[in-house]
């Protein structure tokens, strides 16, 4: 929105196709304070929308210079510009137009456009900052072949970068040199990127399924050379990935990252030229933990994938930011979960869902995955068109089940490939592949709010049968029923899964009953099993339910979730009962579950290690009408205290099991570090000689950031 506009509201209703398409653009750029921006496009009437020749471009604090059209110069008069707009009446069926404008990148602190950070000059164009450079039609239906031209100061920006294949560079006069990229796939404009600067380069290969080798390349400023090594593997295992899990190879001759201090978001997936935040990219085990790399990890994934979930495929509009955004999560989700700890990736998932996005829908802020309209689409960028509509893609993955979803996939990608297409493009590729009927399912994308789902089960002694009884609570005026996804399981009295009994009911209407038969002892049930549906599940269970599933649910996520809640339970009664005067120990059933649990040998060490974290502070002080926080805390570290007592030589033992010589980041040694770490805690509560040492011993000996900073 330029100063001048009144913000005015832009509906999805409204939209139609742009009068004209851009076939080519040629860009020219003189690098300087202020740049010079020459552009050359090639522009086709759409015989699809009648009316008459008027060309409306989108410009920004652009100062222009001259406009060519056909190569004859336009004279005031012949176009006008106002409010963000070139207008040029009378325009030709086709025709070639060459527009110049100057910009400034060091007054542009908005880092939209082109803008310098860290005397490097770079871009970032998402969602709609191309307009900053030069006059263009900057929407993502207009697509486009680029290639461009960069010329600047040899000395001060001996690294000149752009989207595609380098065709062509050399040296000018005036110490100057020039580079000429071409990218060979038609784009949007929003993922254009130029970065010019000095930077060192970190080089490797990638040899894609077909055997094309591709060079891969990070940019970072030469005191970061050292800690691009992780970026680099994560790339590697991207792009392997996604071949491996999708069939999707990489189509350029080369895939380049830069880093950069400044920048709004985390990073940006520029065709074969990625601008990321240097936060996720820079990383050596001395200074980064577990976590940060996972996080590179996963964001260099995100990125990558995007290049066919966002790029080769792309948004017809910004009201279909969900189509790339919610799934190109789903999949560095499915990445992230496939190179390290299924269950903790998923608990971490629910949780960003559950603190973040469920509040985001409970405010003034609720919004459906795909709004209806907007004022500015920066601040559409949220955790509910992100995440739920992640999770909105993983609903249907259930439904249809792997198979049939990798199909609808296929199906997507060659349908749409080239495209810029909508979510209903999306849902009806799976639907057309699974013979799937997802009518009721779209509401997903139209309704906010998260339903609330309760759920009763009743055991039938004489019938030897188990009976579920699913609500949707929370349907009303503005929310019709949705299609959900609800995963069951029953587990009997001495811990058995019955198998007949895990199944996907589906939840459609308001209620339903379901009946699961051949039950022939009294069960346990597990519901919403790896958090099937994005929705507020009510459930009661007793304490020695939760402590049965906590030991017994063949569900890693419920086990965690069933952990969860009865560490809630149990800590939020004594903190009732230390306020009336009367401290209680825990539960010997808790204990006797966390017991279980810890001496698990065959779970995975990061979940077991996140189901005997007690629920933190935090939560629980949201969970209380009154939040005493002297309670909370007096009463969660004595619990914690009496836990390192309990089970003190256990804590040791697995602590020293787990110790590890060097360092190394895999899904096994992050999992020991983490349970070791866990052992570790409880330990030191005990503010022994002994386990101070263990502390301080492993604090000077730490090879690395998570067991240094685990130690202090
Ligand atoms: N396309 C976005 C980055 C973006 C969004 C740039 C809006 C400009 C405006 C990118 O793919 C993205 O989503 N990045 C995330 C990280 C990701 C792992 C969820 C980010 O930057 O936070
Ligand atoms: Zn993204």
């Amino acid at each position: 929105m330029s100063q001048q506009d009144t913000p005015n509201t832009i509906y999805l209703k409204d939209y139609t196709q742009p009068a004209y398409w851009i076939d080519t653009v040629n860009l020219h750029f003189e690098i300087g304070d202020e740049t010079r921006v020459v552009a050359e496009m090639e522009f086709r009437k759409n015989t699809s929308v009648e009316g008459h020749h008027v060309l409306e471009l989108h410009g920004e604090q652009l100062r222009l210079g001259a406009i060519l059209l056909n190569d004859h110069a336009l004279a005031n008069g012949q176009f006008s510009v106002d409010e963000g707009r070139l207008l040029i009446p009378d325009v030709p069926d086709q025709f070639t137009l060459q527009i110049e404008t100057f910009i400034k990148p060091v007054d542009n602190k908005s880092l939209e456009g082109l803008y310098k950070s860290s005397g490097n000059f770079c871009t970032q164009c998402e969602a709609e900052g191309f307009r900053k450079i030069t006059y263009y039609l900057d929407r993502p239906d207009v697509m486009a072949k680029f290639s461009t031209t960069i010329i600047a100061d040899k000395i001060s920006c001996p690294v000149l970068l752009c989207n595609g294949n380098l065709v062509d560079s050399g040296d000018m006069d005036h110490g100057r040199h020039y580079a000429v990229w071409e990218d060979p796939f038609k784009k949007p404009c929003y993922l254009f990127a130029l970065v010019a600067g000095n930077l060192q380069c970190v080089d490797d290969h990638f040899i894609t399924l077909s055997g094309r080798k591709v060079a891969l390349k990070i940019f970072v400023e030469a005191h970061n050379v050292d800690k691009c090594e992780h970026a680099m593997q994560s790339l590697k295992k991207a792009m392997a990935w996604d071949e491996q899990k999708y069939g999707r190879e990489y189509d350029l001759d080369i895939y380049m990252i830069v880093a950069v201090d400044d920048f709004n978001m985390g990073a940006m997936e520029n065709k074969g030229l990625n601008v990321f935040n240097s936060k996720f990219v820079l990383a050596k085990p001395e200074t980064a933990t577990d976590m940060d790399f996972i996080n590179i990890e996963g964001v260099i994934g995100h990125e990558y994938f995007h290049n066919w979930s966002g790029n080769r495929v792309t948004c017809r509009d910004w009201f279909q930011l969900t189509l790339k955004e919610g799934l190109t999560v789903f999949r560095d989700q499915q990445f992230t979960a496939d190179m390290n700890s299924v269950a903790v990736k998923r608990i971490d998932d629910v949780n960003v869902l559950r603190t973040r996005q469920f509040t985001e829908d409970a405010g003034p802020m609720s919004h459906p995955i795909q709004p209806a309209s907007y004022v500015e689409i920066n601040n559409f960028y949220t955790v509910t068109v992100y995440n739920k509509g992640a999770e909105v893609i993983r609903m249907m993955h259930t439904l249809l089940g792997e198979t049939a979803f990798r199909q609808g996939m296929d199906y997507y990608f060659a349908t749409y490939d080239g495209q810029a297409v909508t979510t209903e493009d999306f849902v009806t590729s799976l639907e057309h592949a699974s013979g799937r009927d997802l009518k009721q399912f779209r509401r997903w994308y139209h309704q906010a709010s998260t339903p609330e789902v309760s759920v009763t089960g009743q055991y039938d002694e004489k019938k030897k049968s188990y009976k579920f009884t699913i609500k949707q609570t929370s349907v009303n005026e503005h929310n019709k029923a949705f299609h959900i996804p609800v995963q069951v399981g029953l587990i009997t009295k001495d811990g058995t899964e019955l198998v007949h009994a895990s199944r996907l009911l589906e939840l459609t209407k308001n209620e339903h009953v379901f009946e699961i038969e051949n039950v022939t002892t009294p069960v346990v049930p597990s519901v919403l099993r790896n958090f099937s549906a994005p929705v507020k599940l009510t459930l009661s269970l007793s304490n020695d339910d939760l402590a049965f599933l906590m030991a017994h649910d063949t569900d890693d996520f419920n086990r965690w979730n069933a952990a969860q809640q009865l560490g809630v339970m149990v800590l939020l009664h004594m903190i009732e009962v230390y306020k009336k005067g009367h401290p209680e120990k825990l539960p010997a059933a808790y204990l006797a579950a966390f017991g279980n649990v810890l001496s698990a040998s065959d779970a995975d060490k990061a979940l077991i290690a996140r189901m005997l974290t007690l629920p933190d502070e935090d939560y629980l002080a949201e969970l209380m009408p009154y939040a005493d926080v002297d309670a909370i805390h007096l009463v969660r570290e004595a619990a914690c205290y009496e836990i390192a007592e309990k089970f003190q030589a256990i804590f040791l033992r697995v602590f020293t099991d787990n110790q590890q010589a060097a360092y190394k980041f895999d899904a096994e040694s992050i999992e020991k570090r983490s349970i070791k770490n866990l052992c570790l805690a409880y330990l030191a509560r005990l503010n022994t000689v002994e386990t101070r040492k263990l502390a301080v011993e492993q604090y000077y000996a730490a090879h690395n950031m998570t067991d240094q900073m685990a130690a202090l």
